[in-house]
């Protein structure tokens, strides 16, 4: 009963995966939610109201008001009475409605009177989900603070395979009850992250760049979203991408580019993470055409990049948290607090080459944390995930309270 005492209202719009909410509604109610439906018309022509009442055992609201009776349904009222508000499926048209304020049946407006977290698990046709108005519109609602559960790969009613299916009612419950029962010590907080390697430009077909996979930057930025945060991620080429769909991705190229997206980004944030292994030099320039074999040898003419993570902290206000990384094979602690003082971090998190289990590419990671205040911690080896947690952990016991 992990979800007792809470009040969702289940939200169904026209979709041929309406016929999942009543699952969906069942699982909800097992875990102890009380739940109230909303059904659009649309919804009405896949499953039938009476379905939806008895499950959830409370009558379905569908109209503004009840032409028989004239009694009117306060959306407000329903709206304010929800923990939650989970819209499965949204179609793409109640999608179209929620992001550009469009307010023509009750579950818009309700949308619009809600101050619970809204959730929406889009169901749709493959190339429907992919075209760029739908794209956007996801993008506007998650703007809005909203949260989307992703669509699945797998067949779909058209007869195509692909992307689009409404997710699992399992796996939609599975975020359910993680919203509930995870801290949301970051919510309403702006999280920037450089992660993944960076890519120097030799030629239009070399370049000079790092083993780095991105792996600690995804499972960080996931960490950060499942506990509220606003997630802004500045991702090099080739680097692993986070799972929650709720994140915005930046991609960029070079040290240069990455510098850039970052430095614009960061005067509204509260915390920045630095977590990409960004190129310490570059080729002074990038040759216009392929660079052909001449010669026994060549010499590089590299200049040094900018330092992201050194110029980002000059500029660090006194709100804001700087958590920085260090790689480091020889001398480790000594380099790393010397970082840790340099760039203006209040937390550098410090990889050793020479600990087994730990560094690039891997899964695993074991790391050691040094404070702006003296405190340090040494993990055990662990996934990245439970690495990322303790990395949180660090930054919710800094003497600056977020
Ligand atoms: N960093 C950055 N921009 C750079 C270089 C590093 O933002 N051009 C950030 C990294 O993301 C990391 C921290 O600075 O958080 C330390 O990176 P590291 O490569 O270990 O340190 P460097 O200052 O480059 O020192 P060195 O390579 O000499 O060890």
């Amino acid at each position: 009963m992990q979800l007792r005492g809470k009040r969702i209202l289940l939200g169904i719009t026209g979709s041929i995966a309406a016929y999942k909410s009543a699952s969906l509604t069942r699982l909800l109610f097992k875990e102890g939610a009380e739940v109230q439906v909303i059904m659009s018309t649309s919804a009405l022509d896949f499953i039938t109201p009476l379905t939806m009442a008895t499950l959830s055992k409370h009558p379905v609201h569908h109209e503004f008001y009840d032409p028989k009776s004239g009694v009117w349904t306060n959306h407000v009222d329903l709206g304010l009475w929800a923990d939650l508000f989970l819209i499965a499926p949204i179609s793409a048209n109640t999608l179209a409605k929620l992001a550009n304020g469009i307010c023509d049946n009750l579950m818009a407006a309700t949308y619009l009177s809600a101050r619970c977290p809204v959730m929406v698990a889009p169901a749709m046709d493959l190339d429907m989900y992919q075209h760029p108005s739908v794209r956007k519109n996801l993008e506007t609602i998650l703007s809005f603070g909203n949260l989307i559960l992703d669509a699945e790969e797998g067949e779909l009613a058209s007869g195509l395979s692909g992307q689009g299916r409404m997710m699992e009612p399992e796996n939609i419950l599975e975020h359910v009850i993680s919203h509930f029962s995870k801290s949301q010590a970051f919510k309403g907080k702006k999280v920037l992250l450089t992660s993944g390697p960076t890519q120097e430009a030799l030629d239009p077909v070399r370049f000079i760049s790092n083993h780095s996979s991105g792996k600690m930057g995804a499972a960080l930025a996931d960490a950060f979203a499942e506990e509220g945060a606003e997630v802004y991620l500045v991702l090099g080429l080739g680097a692993k991408k986070p799972k929650n769909p709720n994140i915005r991705i930046y991609p960029v190229r070079s040290a240069k580019d990455m510098h850039q997206a970052a430095a614009e980004i960061h005067p509204k944030m509260d915390i920045s993470v630095f977590a990409a292994a960004v190129a310490d030099y570059a080729p002074r320039n990038a040759a216009v055409e392929k660079i052909k074999k001449e010669g026994e040898g060549m010499t590089l003419d590299l200049v040094k990049n900018v330092d992201i993570a050194l110029s980002l902290g000059k500029e660090k206000l006194p709100h804001q948290i700087h958590v920085g990384f260090a790689l480091e094979t020889e001398n480790e602690e000594f380099h790393a607090k010397s970082k840790l003082e340099k760039k203006n971090f209040d937390l550098i998190v410090l990889n050793s080459m020479k600990d087994t289990g730990a560094g690039f590419q891997l899964d695993t990671n074991k790391v050691s944390l040094f404070f702006a205040d003296g405190r340090s911690v040494v993990s055990e080896v662990l996934p990245k995930k439970q690495i990322a947690e303790m990395i949180l952990d660090g930054i919710k016991n800094l003497p600056i309270k977020i």
